[in-house]
This record gives C-alpha cells, structure tokens and sequence, in this order.
C-alpha cells in the first residue's frame, strides 16, 4: 500500500492554530478535537485512560526532516526517547538509524527487523550481556564511554574481525535544559574529557587494538538545547580533536556524531530548536572548522529523540477529583509520575486542555496534578481551565511522546498506560496497558 504524506512545509502551515500539536490536529463537534483522523473522545472512551496517541504521520514527517534537512548525516533515532514495535518499524521505513542504550532496546529492535547494522550502542556502563549480545546481533557501531570498556570490548570481537567503534568525547559545553540532562561538561559521568588528556589516551589505546576500528568521536551534549550555539561550539572542539589525530596517529577518522538534544516546545510560546537552521549552521560551521587546519570534513551523524517522538504524542486522562485547597483548584486525573516523571524530575510544566465537551464557563488558574501519593505529582500548575471543570472530564496533554512511557515506572501499582497510534483517521492498539495481571505475575514468591 503505498501511503502519501503531508510535505513538511504543509504540515507547518496548519500548525500555528495549535502550535504544540500534532499537524493533524483539528477541533471537531462538541469540544471535541481530533488528531490523525481520530477523535480524542472516542479513543478515551474506546483504549481508557490514561492513554497514550502516537501520530504516525508527524513521527514520520519529523524523521523526513531531518533526512531533508541533513541530508549527508546518519540520522539514528535515539530510541531511549520512546520505543515499541511500529515505532522501529515507521524509523526505519522513513531511513533512520536507531541509538539504542541497553539490551532491551537492542533486542526489541532486532527481533521486530530493524538492522543491527544500522544501530548505534550507548552507555556509560554497558554489561557483559550487552556487550556480548551487541556483538552476536551485529551492532554497527560501539560508543565507548570509558577507557576499561576499549579492552573489554576487543576481547569479545572475534577473531579475523572488526567492531566499529567512536569515542565519546565530553567537550566541556554546558548545555541543556536542566543540570540532569547536561551531559557536555567534564564534571557528569559520560564521556572522556579532551581537556585532561583523558580522551587523547582513549583514543591512542583504541588505536592499538587491531579488532577495534575507530570511525569517529561522539558527544552529546545535553537535551532541550534550543539554540544552536553548543553544537557550533561542540563541531570546532570536535574538530581539534580530530586534527590532534591525524596530526599526532597519521590517522584520519571519518565520522562525528553529534548525538541529539534538540529542544521542542511543550507549551504554546516556547522556542523548539529549529532543525533546518541548525542544519545549515553545523554544516557552515564544519566547513569551516575543517578547512581552517586543512582536514576533510568527516560524515556526521545525529542522535534525535524527543524532537521526533516527543510532539507526536498525546496523554489522555480522565478527571477524578476536584478540590479547592487555599488558594489553588487542584484538578486530579487518573495518572501522574508513574506515567510521566517529568514534572517531578525537571520541574517541566504542561499546557493540558479539555477536550470532549464544550465549555462555556470562564477560565481560571488551576493546578492540574495526579493520582499519586506525593505532593510534587503535578502535571500543570497555573494552567488555565474552565472553571466548571469536573470530574469525568477529559484532559488532553500536547507533546506527551518522548520520556514518558519510557521513564515510566509502577509506582502505586497502576499499572502502565497504553500506547495507541493515529493516522488517517484509524486508531491502532500498538502497547497494550499492563493489567493487574501483569503486576501480580512478576510477584512470585511469598
Ligand atoms: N544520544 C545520546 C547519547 C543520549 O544520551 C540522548 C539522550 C540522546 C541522544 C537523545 O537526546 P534527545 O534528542 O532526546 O534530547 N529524560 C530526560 C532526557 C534524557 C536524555 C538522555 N539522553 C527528559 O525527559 O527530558
């Protein structure tokens, strides 16, 4: 079945009307909206809540851009953001890569088809398992991230062959949003410092390992970059390190992975990082970093994750409670931390809106928080609701798609919520919800 889509430039023009949502996104009878085609208060009836929509077309039309915007890169998926099933199978159609950090996403992955070849493995403390499994499944590229791993991995690659590997590399940039997510500096856990000497050692020690084959140096510099400054900054410190090879090893190594970290709105008058200016600026500033010390410029590689899945989802709750405390009108719904830590880890706020119903009460400030046994499991605070705002009601939550099923946990035992994808106006179950069943079952001793 061949499937046309939306060009970019189309789906940008119907966005300004609902600036954090998908493209599809359209109001529909009764306060109702829909999103791929399908109503929001007909999936929340149909799947429950809370639930998770995926549109399919936007993951795909976001992925596009970058291939558009970058079009000499390797543009892997940094599936840490969000993975299942269709969503390796939608990256890897639209010609993505896939950044996978663990076993887990390294077997999800191949076992639904996506090429090992065509993957990249993270992690500052890779296991034994990993390692071996990487190895068995094919991984196309290793990034070492400590000087214990260089041996450790050369003693698994079989004889007669050879493991692409990069270095990553700390920079020293201090970049991102907030300091639990700014992975550029010399002072956090990943990567090997250059300015210590750390990284040039790593590097010589690769080197010499004959099953080893060095492609390039890495960095990530943090997540919710939303300039482009870093990355300029991280291209000519790249750049020197990889003149320092050549010039020291005679050694010219052909990639530079600039991992990902680019920013999206959550709420309507934020700035996401613009991919396209960021692509052309990184590509000025490459050039001109490699001719300065007469280096050809090496074949870059990113590493996006919440740019691509994160605007394509939508959370979908149900209001349970409401109640006025003091000052504040908390509105409670049925989930919270254990599906979205965000809030409570980054002190990240939503804009969640009614859907469903028409509303005609006035606006007024109300704390949207969840389910959960702690004071800090708030999803919205100050957000403006209808005052009539009741229980029963729904609550959509834009830009729900990246870091939050993936991050989520059990706490409270509610279990998990579904995952279900929206495009042309059919709706598709792809994760089911994890039941009582399922908690009860991993419970097995007494
Ligand atoms: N590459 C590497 C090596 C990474 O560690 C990450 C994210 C990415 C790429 C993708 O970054 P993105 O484009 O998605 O920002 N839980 C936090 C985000 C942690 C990101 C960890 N690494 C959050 O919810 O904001």
């Amino acid at each position: 079945m061949t499937t046309t889509f939306p060009r970019p430039e189309t789906l940008e023009a119907t966005r300004p009307r609902f600036p954090v949502w998908p493209a599809s996104t359209r109001p529909a009878a009764h306060g109702d909206l829909t999103v791929g085609g399908v109503s929001l208060a007909e999936a929340a009836e149909r799947f429950g809540t809370p639930v998770y929509l995926v549109d399919e077309d936007e993951v795909r039309a976001r992925c596009r851009t970058y291939r558009e915007a970058f079009p000499d890169a390797e543009v892997y998926y940094a599936a840490k953001a969000f993975l299942c099933r269709a969503m390796a199978h939608w990256v890897a159609e639209e010609g993505l890569g896939l950044d996978v950090c663990s076993r887990g996403e390294l077997e999800l992955a191949v076992t639904t088809g996506f090429p090992a070849e065509h993957m990249v493995l993270h992690g500052n403390a890779k296991s034994p398992d990993e390692l071996e499994a990487a190895l068995r499944l094919g991984v196309g590229r290793i990034v070492i991230d400590c000087t214990t791993e260089i041996a450790r991995i050369a003693a698994l690659v079989p004889h007669g062959s050879r493991q692409r590997v990069l270095l990553r590399i700390a920079p020293g940039i201090a970049a991102g949003v907030h300091p639990a997510v700014r992975t550029g500096t010399v002072d956090q856990k990943f990567g090997l410092s250059s300015t210590d000497g750390t990284a040039q050692l790593a590097i010589a020690r690769v080197l010499e390992q004959p099953r080893l084959e060095l492609v390039g140096l890495h960095c990530h510099l943090g997540s919710q970059i939303d300039s482009a400054k870093p990355y300029l900054q991280a291209v000519r410190r790249m750049v020197a390190l990889l003149h320092w090879t050549r010039q020291t090893h005679d050694v010219l190594l052909p990639e530079l992975d600039l991992g990902g970290g680019h920013a999206i709105a959550y709420r309507p008058g934020e700035d996401a990082l613009d991919i396209r200016a960021l692509a052309s600026r990184v590509r000025a500033e490459l050039r001109s970093a490699c001719t300065t010390v007469d280096l050809p410029e090496p074949r870059l590689l990113l590493e996006p994750g919440r740019a691509i899945a994160g605007p394509a989802g939508i959370a979908l709750y149900r209001v349970l409670a409401v109640k006025q405390s003091g000052r504040h009108t908390f509105v409670a719904v049925d989930g919270g931390m254990s599906d979205n830590p965000r809030p409570a880890l980054y002190g990240v706020r939503y804009a969640p809106c009614l859907v469903g119903r028409t509303a005609s009460a006035e606006l007024r400030p109300v704390d949207v928080v969840g389910r959960h046994c702690e004071a800090g499991d708030v999803i919205a605070s100050g957000v403006e609701l209808p005052a009539d705002i009741r229980p029963g009601d729904l609550l959509a939550v834009p830009a729900s798609g990246a870091y939050h099923l993936s991050m989520a946990s059990g706490y409270n035992l509610v279990g998990r919520p579904p995952v279900v994808a929206v495009t042309g106006g059919t709706a598709r179950l792809l994760v089911r919800r994890e039941s009582l069943a399922d908690v009860r079952s991993r419970d097995v001793g007494l």
